[in-house]
């Protein structure tokens, strides 16, 4: 990776409002996190945007069943305004959606990246709260995405592959990006209490074998956990917000206790 476009935090972006939604392995529910953390939250009063940071990838627009004219591609192209990209999701908060065009941008320019920020920091003065849902693993893109966010919140599943590819993960935003904490949140669990045993045995390994500048390892904080529950699949299927259809549902309620638990530690942590 060239100097240039090595990914540090960027300060002008960064603010605690930006939360990246990301994961060490594929498929294990960070798009189903993200649309229904926001719809949780805008239940709670916040403004809320999440925006593709999968350029295009993350299949928000297939949870959601969103089929907006404008994307941020064209945003990008100058044929549009930002106003004009995004839409409302049926949850109440609004999404940027990346379009398929975004894809191109799979190699990251300084333009692009200029770009990127120009746009998030444009928006930041409207919403209380944006997530950025981003690929998998530890692309360039990704990486790039998360060092917009003030706060990084890690899925995970009790899988081994998904633990590895987790610690790998965290491990290079610890050393690249110099993370002092992420946030870890536990999809698929079987047992309640699965998740922060698994959080406390990721510790225990980076504490080992992560050594950072400071000599202090990058601490987890456990979020909390989302049972698995055949309901997420069943929304998924119908294309529709588990949260908003099924709100008693496992996952749903769970979810909700999130979106509290984020709104009074991340968003609101003095009660204002
Ligand atoms: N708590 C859960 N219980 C049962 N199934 C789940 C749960 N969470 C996610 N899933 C299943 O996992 C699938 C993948 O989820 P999702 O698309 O959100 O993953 P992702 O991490 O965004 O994937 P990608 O890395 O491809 O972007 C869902 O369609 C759903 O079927
Ligand atoms: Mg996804």
């Amino acid at each position: 990776m060239s100097e240039a476009l090595k990914p540090t935090l960027h300060p002008a972006a960064v603010s605690a409002k930006v939360m990246a939604i990301t994961s060490g392995k594929g498929g294990v529910g960070k798009t189903f996190v993200a649309a229904n953390l926001a719809a949780a939250l805008t239940r709670r009063g916040q403004r809320v945007l999440v925006l593709d940071a999968d350029l295009g990838l993350a299949n928000l627009d297939v949870v959601l069943n969103l089929h907006p004219k404008v994307t941020l591609h064209d945003v990008f192209t100058g044929k549009a305004t930002v106003d004009q990209a995004i839409v409302k999701a049926p949850g109440g908060f609004s999404v940027l959606l990346a379009g398929s065009g975004m894809v191109e941008y799979s190699r990251l320019t300084p333009e692009v990246r200029d770009e990127f920020v120009r746009v998030l920091k444009g928006l930041l003065p409207r919403f209380d709260v944006v997530l950025l849902d981003t690929g998998a693993g530890i692309s360039d893109v990704v990486l790039f995405a998360i060092s917009l966010a003030g706060e990084v919140l890690i899925v995970a599943t009790p899988e081994p592959t998904s633990l590895t590819d987790a610690y790998a993960a965290i491990k290079v935003l610890s050393m690249q990006q110099k993370r002092r904490h992420v946030r870890m949140i536990i999809n698929q669990t079987v047992r309640p209490g699965d998740g922060r045993a698994i959080t406390g045995q990721l510790q225990q390994v980076l504490d080992r074998f992560v050594s950072t500048d400071t000599g202090r390892p990058v601490r987890l904080i456990h979020l909390g956990d989302i049972p698995a529950d055949p309901s997420v699949r069943d929304a998924v299927m119908r294309r529709q917000l588990l949260s908003l259809n099924n709100p008693n549902s496992p996952a749903a309620l769970a979810i909700a206790q999130l979106a509290n638990k984020i709104d009074e530690t991340v968003l609101t942590p003095n009660g204002s």
